[in-house]
């Protein structure tokens, strides 16, 4: 008797649950299908194709995020006309809008040409800001095309810069809906749409209007799941390039919750922060501190020593002295109303190895259990 719930990809015999999609079952067996639109945790649109698969006995390629497995089902992932279609997808995609990159014009006479075209119109004096951290990019050196095979469509939409955190270029969109999905599905901030029709399609937020004037609160989990360099921070645009920073992971310092993030780091300095896909408890996701809050590491106005005040004036001191006179007051207060009168309060903000010395230090040395922390307050 053939047994249940039992798909073949690509000559593997593998099990599922029911429910499962075709990709969900080949990428826990580290099959590799190739996606743009998919976003794990999202409603399947099956919007790019690109993960399209042949399944023996149906009548055109599948889009593997959206088909549920079947038992005995029979997939190919790389077959020639899988690969076809992928190839042509693609080509669609690069020639439709400013994909400025290595992956356009590799006819060569008018490599340079092209360069200058597409740089001028970005007004800017560098190549795509996510050049070498593109899916689409990666996608097209995979399967070798580039979008010279049609005539390249351009955006009528203007970037958008209006706001501090977030650059908008809606000529490198691809209209994968990666973001819609990602404020509306896994924010739930509803605060971008899909707009208009046909070739004007855009994605809209609050009727057409720039972040800033709508429902946006910037939590950046858009520009995170763009594939693409539609979505990119503002600060870090054309100063930085992906492989010029290391990856630092680390724990989110603004509150409780431990969200996982990535600082990215060039010459001792964070220039980028994203979220750590896959981990609790954030799963990649980060509010507006976490995600872009970082400028204060490297203020110039963050204070460096202790400082006591006289007569008015803070005066620079060191640690022994700032300390010696704490302890001297706190002495002081203690002989004269009692321990009691002594409360500390502690931070969310800082470890929980820490709090914990805090109020060890308060109860033990202080001798008093009023000892608080902000996150209950
Ligand atoms: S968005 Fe990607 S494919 Fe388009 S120009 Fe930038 S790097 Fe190239
Ligand atoms: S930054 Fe956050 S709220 Fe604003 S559009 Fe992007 S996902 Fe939505
Ligand atoms: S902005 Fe990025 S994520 Fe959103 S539809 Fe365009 S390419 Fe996709
Ligand atoms: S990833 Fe499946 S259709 Fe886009």
């Amino acid at each position: 008797m053939a047994s249940e719930n039992i798909i073949i990809i690509n000559g593997n015999e593998f099990s599922f649950e029911s429910g499962e999609t075709i990709l969900e079952v080949a990428r826990r067996n580290n099959v590799d299908i190739p996606t743009l639109c998919h976003l794990k945790g999202a409603t399947p649109t099956g919007a790019c194709r690109v993960c399209v698969v042949e399944v023996e006995g149906a009548r055109s390629l599948v889009a593997s995020c959206a088909a549920p497995a079947a038992n005995n089902m029979v997939v190919r992932t790389e077959s020639g006309k899988v690969i076809e279609a992928r190839r042509m997808v693609l080509q669609l995609l690069l020639s439709s809008g400013n994909h400025n990159c290595a992956v356009c014009g590799t006819g060569g006479s008018n490599w340079t040409e092209f360069q200058l075209h597409v740089q001028q119109m970005d007004n800017s004096s560098e190549l795509c800001p996510v050049w070498g951290d593109c899916r689409l990019q990666d996608l097209a050196f995979r399967y070798q095309v580039t979008g010279e095979n049609f005539d390249a469509t351009q955006t009528p939409y203007l970037m958008e810069t209006a706001n501090p955190f977030i650059v908008r270029d809606f000529s490198r969109c691809i209209q994968c809906g990666r973001c819609v999905q990602a404020c509306n599905e896994i924010q739930v901030n509803q605060a971008i749409h899909f707009g208009y029709r046909g070739a004007a399609t855009k994605i809209i937020a609050a009727g057409d209007r720039p972040y800033i004037n709508s429902d946006c609160v910037f939590c950046g989990e858009c520009l995170q799941v763009c594939p693409v360099g539609a979505l990119v921070e503002k600060d870090g645009r054309y100063n930085v390039r992906p492989w010029e920073t290391q990856k630092v992971r680390t724990t989110c310092s603004y509150c409780g919750v431990g969200c996982q993030l990535y600082l990215h780091v060039k010459d001792n300095t964070v220039v980028k922060i994203d979220g750590v896909e896959d981990v609790a408890p954030n799963f990649g996701s980060l509010c507006v501190k976490g995600r872009f809050g970082y400028d204060f590491i490297h203020s110039p106005e963050r204070l460096s020593s202790p400082l006591i005040k006289e007569n008015g004036k803070f005066r620079e001191v060191s640690w022994e002295e700032a300390l010696d006179l704490v302890a001297a007051r706190f002495g002081e207060i203690k002989a004269e109303h009692g321990s009691d009168s002594i409360g500390v309060f502690s931070s969310a903000r800082i470890t929980n190895e820490e709090n914990y010395v805090a109020q060890k230090f308060t109860r033990a040395v202080l001798k008093t259990n009023n000892i608080d922390h902000c996150a209950r307050l």
